[in-house]
């Protein structure tokens, strides 16, 4: 079914892009490259304005990518000292607790400013220099935009890791990048519960290759009990508390490292995406303008959580960067009751709304009566992003949440694209459910078969890019090579995506989802190999393969065969006890939905798992497993169908 939901004409009067704009501009950020994104960095204040926009090859003897190189600025002052003029007062975040209960509160920008300046004051007093590298490891309070904030000022590279992973995967990131200092907190607070968030990182920092850190700032958020290393453990604010409230930022050249976010790839362990300064907080600012149609007095809500990219480029740089008001969350979607996104809403007047699927669908199943109770009169857009949203999720959100009047942006983009690629833009392009519709300025997508043949017109294959746009990673931190193999060897000449897509007669693109072995749960990115290695590492169990499988609410879940050492019993608590085991290894995103006992492993002649066949048995489709003579021990597969068994 592919209904067309026209622009509606209210919204296009108004709009920064209308219909004929949106071609015209698209055209001439297509042909001219330089001129188009020259003229759009005039948007940011430079230290040293670029006499350079674009040097970029994807010929993989000449590789590289550059963007604005021979520019200078600073991501804070851009998104702080900038503002200060017109809008030092103007709130910057809106803090909204875990609890309605508690107080929610605002920052301004002049606030925001004075908090960055103090703290990146003490990094600098603890020793911290340009190009270090500084964890972040908290929840969603406004400290997490300060610390991200401050790390820009003084040139540090940010890791932010999610509040929601385990002592291990902090260790990995930590030690892969080797920070020097930490910023937690005592702990989270998510639907009432504490997230330990000081003890993660204590147990963490007794993993092997985490002694670079030498210091780990904890900010005092519930109150809770915390145990403190001393010297290594210092308090937020008592390192802060006597710092002046201005500070001299670091002139960054514009490829100057911003950020790493890890994130999940098909083989090994997360890869550390490298973001640099000018063309990613351009690329986020300007696409955050452009896609929510941002007007000054919008109060505009993100629901992601920082520790993703969404947080980063549509929480803290983009927003900030345009001199927005940014909600920030730190609670979940159905807590206290599942109206509490609505209420929200409806306390601060939320104009823009930005979540996930998963969130829609998972309060969809409650019905249209806690929406409806709430006003949501405030709300003129909505966005949706992380995963492909079913039609009938975009329909609900539509219909039910806007009550039909506000357009949904589903915007298409990944870690490492740093800013939305694909979406529609509201005044502009009409709207189908399920579809991320047609590419932002200057994107070029292509569909190619697995062969690498370009694919025209309505087709479907592997999503490219054609070119280079000023947010595109620019290497996996340490290991450059690793960055080259991964996007741009498949189909030389293009980044590929790892997505799946189809374009139809008009154009319009459907992502279909992940072509590689990440599986995308709740929109959060899980390598399957992450789980099968955590799940090797427990005693019992001699190999694991992991596979994804469509779920109703997640969009998909995590499916976990597992084959027992010789003389070990598979039993019901010792599933439960491998659930959990993953749960602890690498966090509770990762805890299999599934966990079949396997006795032997559908595997080739040379010992390759065939995940195609694993995937049907998951999906429950013994019908559709194809060709299974060549597997090297084709009964393997009659007792994984027969044993199947969902709980
Ligand atoms: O498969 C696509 C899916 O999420 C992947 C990127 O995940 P991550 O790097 O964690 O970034 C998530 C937030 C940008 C993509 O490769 N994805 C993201 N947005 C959409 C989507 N799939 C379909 N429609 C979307 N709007």
């Amino acid at each position: 079914m592919s209904d067309i939901y026209p622009v509606r004409p209210e919204f296009a009067a108004q709009a920064r892009i209308n219909r004929d704009s949106y071609l015209r501009d698209y055209q001439a950020s297509i042909a001219d490259p330089d001129a188009f994104w020259g003229q759009a960095a005039e948007r940011l204040q430079w230290m040293k304005k670029p006499s350079k926009i674009k040097n970029v090859s994807y010929d993989l003897d000449d590789f590289h990518i550059h963007w604005f190189e021979d520019g200078e600025l600073n991501a804070s002052v851009n998104c702080l000292d900038r503002q200060l003029a017109e809008r030092a007062d103007k709130t910057a975040l809106l803090f909204e607790p875990d609890s309605p209960d508690q107080p929610s509160y605002r920052v301004t920008y002049r606030e925001l400013y004075e908090r960055t300046c103090k703290l990146a004051n003490a990094l600098r007093n603890l020793g911290v220099v340009k190009g270090d590298r500084v964890t972040i490891y908290l929840p969603m309070i406004p400290d997490a935009a300060v610390a991200m904030l401050a790390c820009a000022r003084i040139g540090a590279i940010h890791s932010v890791v999610f509040g929601g992973f385990a002592p291990n995967s902090i260790a990995d990131r930590v030690s892969d990048c080797g920070s020097k200092l930490i910023i937690t907190a005592d702990e989270g607070l998510r639907g009432g519960k504490k997230v330990p968030l000081k003890a993660n990182v204590d147990a963490a920092l007794k993993l092997p290759g985490t002694n670079s850190v030498e210091t780990v700032l904890v900010v005092r958020h519930t109150g809770g009990a915390v145990d403190m290393q001393m010297p290594r453990d210092r308090w937020f604010d008592a390192v802060v508390e006597d710092q002046p409230a201005e500070c001299e930022p670091e002139r960054m050249n514009a490829e100057d490292p911003l950020f790493i976010l890890y994130t999940s790839g098909s083989t090994g362990k997360p890869k550390g995406v490298l973001h640099t300064t000018g063309g990613y907080l351009l690329y986020a600012s300007y696409t955050h303008e452009m896609v929510f149609d941002l007007r000054e007095d919008d109060i505009y809500w993100c629901t992601a959580d920082v520790g993703w990219v969404t947080g980063h480029s549509y929480i803290v740089y983009g927003p900030l960067a345009n001199g927005a008001t940014a909600l920030m969350f730190e609670g979940v979607p159905n807590y206290p009751s599942v109206s509490r996104f609505w209420e929200v809403i409806d306390k601060h007047q939320v104009t823009i709304f930005y979540t996930a699927p998963t969130a829609i669908r998972a309060l969809m199943r409650e019905g249209e009566a806690p929406v409806k109770k709430t006003s949501r009169a405030s709300l003129r857009l909505l966005g949706s992003v992380g995963e492909p949203i079913n039609p009938e999720a975009w329909r609900w959100y539509y219909d039910v949440v806007g009550d039909a009047r506000c357009p949904i942006v589903d915007t298409w983009w990944q870690t490492e694209t740093g800013g939305i690629l694909i979406t529609p833009l509201a005044g502009a392009i009409d709207l189908k459910p399920g579809s991320a519709t047609l590419p932002f300025f200057g994107v070029q997508p292509a569909l190619v078969d697995a062969n690498g043949e370009r694919l025209e017109g309505a087709a479907e294959g592997n999503l490219v890019l054609l070119d280079s746009w000023p947010g595109q990673m620019r290497t996996v931190y340490g290991d450059h090579q690793r960055f080259i193999d991964t996007y741009f060897r498949t189909y030389p000449g293009t980044y590929f995506t790892g997505d799946g897509c189809r374009r139809d007669a008009d154009g319009y693109y459907w992502i279909t989802g992940r072509v590689d072995d990440v599986i995308n749960v709740s929109g959060h990115r899980i390598g399957t190999a992450e789980v099968e290695s955590a799940l090797v590492l427990h005693p019992k169990v001699a190999e694991a393969a992991v596979v994804g499988f469509p779920h109703d609410i997640k969009g998909q879940g995590i499916y976990a065969y597992v084959t027992l050492k010789a003389g070990e019993e598979p039993s019901d608590d010792l599933q439960k006890e491998l659930v959990l085991w993953v749960r602890k290894e690498i966090g509770p995103i990762a805890a299999p939905d599934h966990l079949q006992w396997a006795p032997g492993l559908p595997k080739t002649r040379s010992g390759k798992i065939m995940r195609r066949i694993l995937r049907k048995i998951a999906e429950n489709a013994p019908d559709q497993l194809g060709d299974t003579s060549t597997l090297a021990d084709p009964s393997v597969v009659d007792s994984l169908v027969s044993e199947r068994k969902v709980k």
